[in-house]
């Protein structure tokens, strides 16, 4: 099956909703690949999988580590990877070899970066030169200590015209979508008619192009559950029931039975 491309997704502009979810892993992007058409791997992941406190520690050799085995795992949906903090935000010039490194080493065919305004003529910059980039707008956890924690954004006349004004300097600029995240639902859905660019929403709404989770959330295995995942698992509670039984089997002696050892033979 041929991967989804770039074009492809931007041709999905007010059409099909665009199916996206993070992936870290292998076997995770294995597994959630047939469904999606991108599978992000999300510098949430620092959280997720590393146990850190924020977005922020996150480095570029974990996200090319990660998006190398998400594109090893995966052969049907695009594949986004985020560019960390403190990777890009210095000049066109730094994102450019930042994101060329992940490419590189990771066979993905586009990245992700927070930011509206600023960052701008850094996806310009990019997209004149081969390098496809998704925009993120609105909540950008990145931005944590600038917006004093994980706040809707987008509520009142001033906050809906710099997330406006964010989102269109970043679509304008050249970006093939853009993430809206955290943002007051009717912003979320004008921004979607306004921007030229498939919107996809994660706390935004309905009627973007797409929507995208963190799959740990969605399955039912992460702890935090802000109020706008949907949990269509639980994994945290087969995982602890599996092994609540491989315990009671264990001090049982119940494990490993005859099929599970090996007999001496001749
Ligand atoms: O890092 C992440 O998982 C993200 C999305 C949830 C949009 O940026
Ligand atoms: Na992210």
């Amino acid at each position: 099956m041929k991967r989804v491309t770039v074009p492809a997704v931007r041709a999905r502009k007010g059409g099909e909703p665009l199916v996206m979810l993070t992936a870290y892993t292998v076997r995770t992007a294995q597994l959630l690949d047939p469904h999606c058409d991108m599978l992000l791997v999300g510098d949430s992941l620092g959280q997720v999988i590393y146990g850190l406190p924020s977005t922020l520690p996150v480095s570029l050799e974990m996200m090319a580590a990660h998006g190398a085995a998400v594109v090893r795992g995966s052969h049907h949906a695009l594949v986004v990877i985020d560019m960390p903090f403190g990777s890009y935000e210095r000049s066109p010039e730094q994102a450019f070899d930042s994101a060329a490194r992940l490419l590189k080493e990771t066979g993905a065919a586009a990245v992700k970066l927070e930011g509206g305004v600023a960052m701008a003529p850094t996806v310009a910059f990019l997209s004149a030169r081969g390098i496809p980039v998704m925009g993120h707008v609105g909540l950008t956890p990145q931005a944590v200590n600038q917006l004093g924690g994980h706040r809707v954004q987008g509520r009142g006349d001033a906050a809906a015209a710099r997330v406006t004004a964010d989102a269109r300097s970043i679509a304008e600029a050249g970006a093939f979508a853009l993430v809206i995240e955290g943002v007051v639902e009717p912003l979320a859905r004008t921004l979607t008619g306004e921007v030229a660019c498939p919107t996809i929403g994660i706390g935004a709404s309905a009627a973007c192009d797409g929507q995208v989770l963190v799959a740990e959330d969605m399955l039912g295995l992460f702890e935090r559950t802000p109020r706008f995942v949907r949990r269509y698992g639980r994994m945290a509670e087969e995982i602890g029931e599996a092994a609540a039984a491989y315990a009671a089997d264990v001090r049982s002696r119940a494990f490993p039975g005859e099929a599970e050892i090996y007999p001496a033979g001749d």
